[in-house]
């Protein structure tokens, strides 16, 4: 049977990359290849002979050779993704690995992550991965990487593709020569970065996307200063505990960053898990290390549980009041006692790149200190006088309370008097 039109198609471009390689490889010379090339065209024989073929034929290179040649061509075409031209390795996670690419439609650079083959055996994880990379590419913030397109290809990978962002992860820069820079940021530095981090936060928790996995490698920094944040809406295969656990055992980092909810499981995450992770991730940047560390994931997990924090000045003792006091009520352990919502600590940390004081912070503190005295004063109830007591009276802000409601009565006797004198 004569090969289809198709077929024909086909063949020739197989016959242009068997050519291709064999020369790269230097199995046969550009003149062996053109001498195949013109017997096939000089052919009649409507069961072409395919390039390979007739290279062996004339002895320019081996069966074996011509089946190595075959299998590279096969690994390479498995590892296309339709639409795109991948130039190359970025980097590689605990999940999953980053190429640079070409998108061939729109001529342009894409960053495409590849999702291992085995996640795809889980069909849930497949939709949220679908479901979330439709939310995300319908954001459009500068400092968030952008969404491009998701998809699986024939042999069943799942991939994302996204905006190409040249620069390196803050994570990088931390690292020591010849990777990074091996220091901590400077103060304004940090804030440059952490403003615009909160800034793209704020703009996906307005429309309901929560990032749940902010830390020092998933921001982009580019040569200009411009921070990007990146796997915003990437789905967990696994609930946060067993990712956390799944990456430190992969050897790929410990869970520095993630919030106390998260470690315990539970199901209701909400923005405030990024709001710790987001102050956790700036405890770094101006510290050169992470809040809690621990010989095992297990002993960092536990120390976010438990451990008080040791404040960010008493590691950098050159660092201004306020940025302490973003951090603390950011790291919260408790998240009630967090900010109120991502708009607020972006609020301080622009108020501190201003050098002014954190707003917010510190009305969390005074909040923090007021439900604390009414817990301390129901002890009281419950155990009757004791020390306890005497520590309530004794607050600045019962104090304050007591002496706005006494001048008041003082101002209501006066009036009294004065009525009465007339
Ligand atoms: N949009 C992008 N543009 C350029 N490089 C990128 C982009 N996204 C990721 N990278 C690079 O690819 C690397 C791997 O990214 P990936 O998200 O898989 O892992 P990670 O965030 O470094 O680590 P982890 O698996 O712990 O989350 C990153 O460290 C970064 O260097
Ligand atoms: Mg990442």
């Amino acid at each position: 049977m004569p090969p289809s039109d198709s077929n024909v198609g086909l063949n020739a471009n197989l016959d242009t990359e068997v050519g291709k390689l064999v020369v790269d490889l230097g199995l046969a010379t550009r003149t062996e290849i053109e001498f195949c090339r013109e017997s096939q065209k000089q052919s009649s024989d409507p069961n072409q002979r395919s390039l390979a073929d007739l290279l062996v034929e004339n002895s320019f290179i081996t069966v074996n050779q011509a089946k190595r040649i075959r299998s590279q061509l096969e690994e390479r075409k498995r590892s296309q993704l339709p639409g795109y031209d991948i130039l190359g390795k970025l980097g590689k996670g605990a999940m999953a690995t980053v190429y640079k690419a070409k998108q061939i439609s729109l001529n342009r650079i894409v960053a495409v992550k590849v999702l291992p083959r085995k996640m795809s055996d889980n069909v849930e994880f497949v939709e949220r991965f679908y479901k979330e990379g439709q939310a995300a590419a319908r954001l459009s913030h500068n400092n968030i990487v952008q969404a491009i397109d998701v998809g699986s290809t024939a042999d069943g990978y799942h991939y994302f593709v996204m905006e190409y962002v040249e620069g390196k992860t803050l994570y990088d820069i931390m690292q020591p020569p010849p990777v990074g820079e091996g220091r901590a940021f400077t103060e304004t530095e940090a804030l440059d970065i952490m403003i615009q981090m909160a800034d793209a936060l704020a703009h996906a928790h307005q429309r309901n996307l929560i990032h749940r996995d902010v830390k020092p490698k998933n921001i982009l920094l580019t040569p200009q200063g411009v921070a990007k944040l990146t796997d915003l809406g990437l789905a967990r295969a696994t609930d946060d505990k067993q990712a956390a656990e799944t990456e430190a055992g992969k050897a790929y980092g410990t869970p520095y960053y993630i919030s106390p909810e998260q470690i315990r499981g539970e199901v209701d995450i909400d923005y405030r898990a990024d709001i710790y992770s987001l102050g956790a991730t700036f405890y770094h940047l101006v510290t050169g290390r992470p809040p809690f560390d621990g010989e095992t994931p297990s002993a960092v997990m536990h120390k976010h549980l438990k451990q008080p924090l040791v404040p960010p000045d008493h590691l950098n003792t050159s660092l201004s009041a306020g940025i302490g006091e973003v951090i603390e009520v950011a790291m919260a352990k408790n998240r009630d006692e967090r900010y109120a919502s991502m708009e607020n600590m972006l609020e301080d940390l622009r108020a501190l790149r201003r050098g002014e004081p954190p707003i917010h912070a510190r009305q969390q503190v005074d909040l923090d200190q007021i439900a604390q005295i009414e817990e301390n004063a129901q002890t009281v109830d419950i155990d009757g006088p004791s020390s306890g007591a005497g520590a309530i009276w004794s607050h600045p802000v019962v104090i304050t309370l007591l002496v706005a409601n006494g001048l008041t009565l003082i101002a209501a006797a006066g009036m009294l008097i004065a009525l009465l004198a007339h």
